[in-house]
């Protein structure tokens, strides 16, 4: 099917939540993917950080392959093999206690953090969650609720009761937001949507802190940055690398867990793995065998070559070639920012190429590194994101930077 006939299609017949880029993608190998109009484009995006080993890998499809001949679904009314060697899994990388439960997406494993927070401070009254600006937790409504961004609320009031959002890495107004309805706090360790913002080391410290003084659920939404983009599994770890005591009370995942299939999860410490109890939360495709399995491949994978320190050292290397393109252009980019591959490029304001069209310049740069052969992800008003899978190759990289180079030297021109 031609290009064309495959957006019309689409924009025919699906609901049309997202304004998509006219880019049509048939198939991919590795960290490249092939449009229908025969291009061939370099993806630093991997489907907003979920592909994490790219596209085609041949061991995922040998794993899904082999289980779906077995066994795809059976409901967790009964129990599988899959689904408890990956739980036991997530809760050794989460640091050897607690237990895990499975869903489907990020926003579903939010709401669960939102369940547990509200079940546990049910008898106190203590159901209300403190999140911050700029954040981003998914698209149900109490996702939206949580959600520190305007334009994701718009028309969709009354929102859900019980969230406020404060500036984040602002401990002061964080403590002074805390009421005594006040049950958790949820962050996310870095930012992504908003343009990537790192925590520091002494926001979460000093958010554990308020928690433990305030008797309040530290959360951390880990469904981006976590998952070894970092160098760690969680992103959290990255950050805390200097403070073996730190930890959450509870963390989300979801997008590269299980490479690109549909799995969303949260890890939940000792004191309150068993809130959620019997009939309290559930949802039909949690931890399906078909999707453990290739979570299970992916994480063997991961470990097996490196691909956590590979992501700290391709990570600083783009980095580094980043900074260097600033200094050789100022004019039109302003800053980098990141850990391991989740990287995040800041415009300049007022380039003057992007001044005719009302669209954000993080748009318009997305768009333009397409032209050039390349996927990348806008965020916010003048960010474009690096989210690529963790196996990319240092000469992909050097080809992705080699890309952005030429663009950027064009806008300056
Ligand atoms: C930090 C964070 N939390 C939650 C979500 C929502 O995840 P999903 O789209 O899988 O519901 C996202 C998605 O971008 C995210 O970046």
């Amino acid at each position: 099917m031609s290009d064309s006939g495959i957006q019309q299609r689409i924009d025919t017949h699906v609901i049309p939540t997202y304004g998509r880029f006219p880019v049509a993608i048939t198939h991919g190998e590795g960290c490249h993917v092939h449009t229908a109009d025969g291009r061939r484009l370099l993806d630093l995006g991997s489907g907003i950080a979920t592909a994490c080993l790219g596209h085609g890998h041949p061991e995922l499809a040998a794993a899904l392959t082999e289980q779906a001949s077995k066994l795809t679904h059976v409901s967790n009314l009964y129990y599988t093999e899959p689904q408890g060697l990956l739980a036991e899994k997530l809760v050794a990388l989460a640091g050897g206690s607690g237990k895990v439960f499975f869903c489907n997406s990020g926003a579903e494993a939010n709401e669960a953090l939102y369940k547990l927070t509200r079940l546990r401070g049910h008898e106190e009254g203590k159901f209300e969650i403190l999140t911050t600006q700029g954040s981003f937790h998914g698209r149900t409504l109490a996702g939206i609720a949580a959600t520190g961004q305007q334009k994701v609320k718009e028309g969709f009031a009354p929102a859900v009761e019980g969230f406020r959002q404060v500036p984040y890495g602002d401990l002061k107004t964080t403590r002074e937001a805390i009421t005594p309805a006040t049950g958790a706090i949820l962050v996310e360790p870095i930012q992504g949507e908003s343009g990537i913002h790192c925590a520091t080391p002494e926001y979460l410290l000093g958010l554990r802190e308020l928690c433990d003084e305030r008797n309040l659920l530290l959360l951390l939404d880990e469904v981006q940055c976590g998952h070894f983009r970092t160098g760690n599994f969680f992103g959290w770890q990255t950050i805390m690398a200097n403070h073996p005591d730190f930890a959450p009370d509870a963390c989300s995942m979801a997008k590269s867990l299980a490479a690109g299939l549909p799995m969303g999860a949260i890890w939940a410490s000792e004191p309150l793995q068993d809130v959620l109890g019997p009939g309290t939360h559930g949802t039909t495709f949690g931890g399906t065998p078909l999707v453990c399995v290739h979570a299970l491949k992916t994480l063997e994978i991961i470990e097996r070559d490196g691909l956590a320190k590979h992501a700290v050292s391709l990570g600083s290397h783009l980095v580094q070639q980043i900074q260097n393109l600033i200094a050789a252009h100022p004019a039109i980019l302003k800053e980098v920012r990141g850990l391991g591959l989740m990287i995040g490029i800041e415009l300049t304001e007022d380039i003057p190429a992007f001044a005719e069209s009302k669209r954000p310049a993080s748009v318009q740069i997305v768009e333009r590194l397409h032209d050039a052969g390349l996927l990348t992800i806008p965020a916010g008003a003048r960010v474009f994101r690096l989210l690529p899978p963790l196996n990319l190759s240092q000469s992909d990289a050097d080809e992705g930077l080699a890309i952005i180079e030429g663009v950027i030297k064009e806008l300056a021109s």
